[in-house]
C-alpha cells in the first residue's frame, strides 16, 4: 500500500511559521497532492482547529511537528550573541533580553492532541519522538515519519520503528531536520540521499529538497521517493500564507543565492542570504530554540516594516522557479499532470 493515499506523488510540505494554511492544503489536496500542516509554533489548540479544517477537505492529510532534543545552552555565549545583534533590534525599539527562553513546542500537548483525535499521518522534525509517544499514534493508526538529513539519521529512525521517512537534502529550503543542530549540514544532494537510504533501508521514502521544476521531482522519483516534498516552490502561492515581504524577495533578482545560516534560531536552515546573515554569520551560534526565541520580535518587527535585510527568509535552491499563482497550477505543472 502506498504509504500516502494521494493520487500524485506530490507532497506540499509542512512549513511553520505562515506559509502552510487550510487554503493551501485544500488547493493542494484538491489538485491531488497531499498536504501536510504545519505544527510546529502553533498552540495545541489551534492546531486542532486547523485539523478539525483539513478533516473536512476529505482524503489524507499529515501534521508536522517539532521534536528537537534539548541542547545546553552555554550563556556566555548567548550572552555575547544578544550584544552582537542588539543594534539590530534597537532600529525597532526593541531590548533583547540575555535570559535565554527554551521550550519544547508543547510536543507532548501536540502528541496527547493527535492520540484522541488522530490524523491519518504525523511526520517529526529535528528528531525522533519518543518510544510511547510513537506506539499511541501508530495504535490510534496514524502512519509515523521521520524527517532525516543523513543515513545514520535514516538508521536510527527505521530501528525506533516508524513506518516511513522524509529525507531532506541540503538543499531543501527553511530549518534542516538535522538531529543535532550543531552539526554543520554537508552539501548532500537530494537524489543522492535518497538512493543511499534505499540502498541500505528497506523504508518507504518522501525526498524533499531542492526541486526546481517537473524534471527535479522525477528524477527523485526514479532516485526511488515514493513521493516528493516541495515548499519553496509553494512560498509565493495565493493560498500560501507567506508574508508579503518574503514574497517579494523570493521574486526580487538583487537576491543573487542561498546558504545555510544559524543567525536567525540557533538551527541551521537555509534562507536567501542577506544582511543580517552576512553580517552576524561569524557570530552565530547552535542554541535552538533560545536564538529562535531571542530574535523572534526583531523578525516580525522586520516583516512588517518590510525589512527584507533583517529577516529569515527561507529557501531553497530552487526559489528561482517559485511562481505566483494557484497552488493547483504548481502542483499540476511539477507532477506533468497539465
Ligand atoms: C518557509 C519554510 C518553512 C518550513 N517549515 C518547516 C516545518 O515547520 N517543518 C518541517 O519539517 N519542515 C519545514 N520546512 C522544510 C520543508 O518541510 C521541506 O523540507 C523543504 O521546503 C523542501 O525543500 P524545498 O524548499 O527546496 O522544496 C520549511 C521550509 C520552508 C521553506
Amino acid at each position: 500500500m502506498p504509504i500516502l493515499d494521494s493520487r500524485l506523488p506530490l507532497v506540499a510540505a509542512p512549513m511553520a511559521g505562515g506559509p502552510s494554511t487550510i487554503a493551501l492544503a485544500r488547493a493542494v489536496a484538491e489538485a491531488g497532492g497531499f498536504p501536510f500542516l504545519a505544527g510546529g509554533y502553533q498552540s495545541p489548540d489551534a492546531l486542532a482547529e486547523q485539523i478539525a479544517q483539513a478533516r473536512s477537505i476529505g482524503g489524507g492529510f499529515g501534521v508536522n511537528l517539532f521534536a528537537p532534543a534539548p541542547t545546553e545552552i552555554d550563556e556566555d555565549a548567548f550572552e555575547a550573541f544578544v550584544d552582537e545583534i542588539a543594534e539590530e533590534a534597537a532600529r525597532y525599539d526593541i531590548v533583547l533580553s540575555p535570559e535565554p527562553v527554551s521550550d519544547d513546542d508543547r510536543l507532548d500537548d501536540k502528541v496527547a492532541m493527535l492520540v484522541d483525535t488522530p490524523a491519518p499521518v504525523v511526520s517529526f522534525t529535528f528528531g525522533l519522538p519518543g518510544a510511547s509517544a510513537l506506539r499511541a499514534l501508530q495504535s490510534v493508526g496514524t502512519t509515523v515519519l521521520a524527517t532525516v538529513t543523513t543515513t545514520d539519521e535514516a538508521r536510527q529512525a527505521v530501528d525506533s520503528g516508524v513506518n516511513g521517512l522524509v529525507v531532506q537534502g541540503s538543499s531543501a529550503g527553511g530549518h534542516s531536520a538535522a538531529f543535532d543542530p550543531a552539526r554543520d549540514p554537508r552539501p548532500l544532494d537530494t537524489a543522492e540521499l535518497v538512493r543511499r537510504v534505499k540502498h541500505e533501508l528497506e523504508a518507504p521514502v518522501i525526498a524533499a529538497g531542492g526541486v526546481d521544476g517537473p524534471d527535479a521531482v522525477a528524477h527523485l522519483l526514479e532516485a526511488g521517493a515514493e513521493a516528493v516534498s516541495v515548499g519553496t516552490l509553494l512560498l509565493r502561492t495565493d493560498e500560501a500564507g507567506t508574508s508579503d515581504a518574503h514574497r517579494r524577495a523570493l521574486a526580487d533578482p538583487s537576491f543573487t543565492e542561498t546558504t545555510i545560516t544559524r543567525v536567525f534560531t540557533g538551527r541551521p536552515a537555509r534562507a536567501l542570504r542577506n544582511g543580517f546573515i552576512d553580517r552576524h554569520h561569524d557570530a552565530q551560534i547552535a542554541a535552538y530554540p533560545a536564538v529562535h526565541h531571542l530574535t523572534k520580535s526583531l523578525r516580525r518587527a522586520a516583516a512588517a516594516a518590510g525589512d527584507t535585510d533583517r529577516l529569515h527568509l527561507w529557501a531553497g535552491t530552487g526559489w528561482r522557479s517559485a511562481r505566483a499563482g494557484s497552488a493547483a497550477d504548481i502542483v499540476q505543472w511539477l507532477a506533468g499532470d497539465d
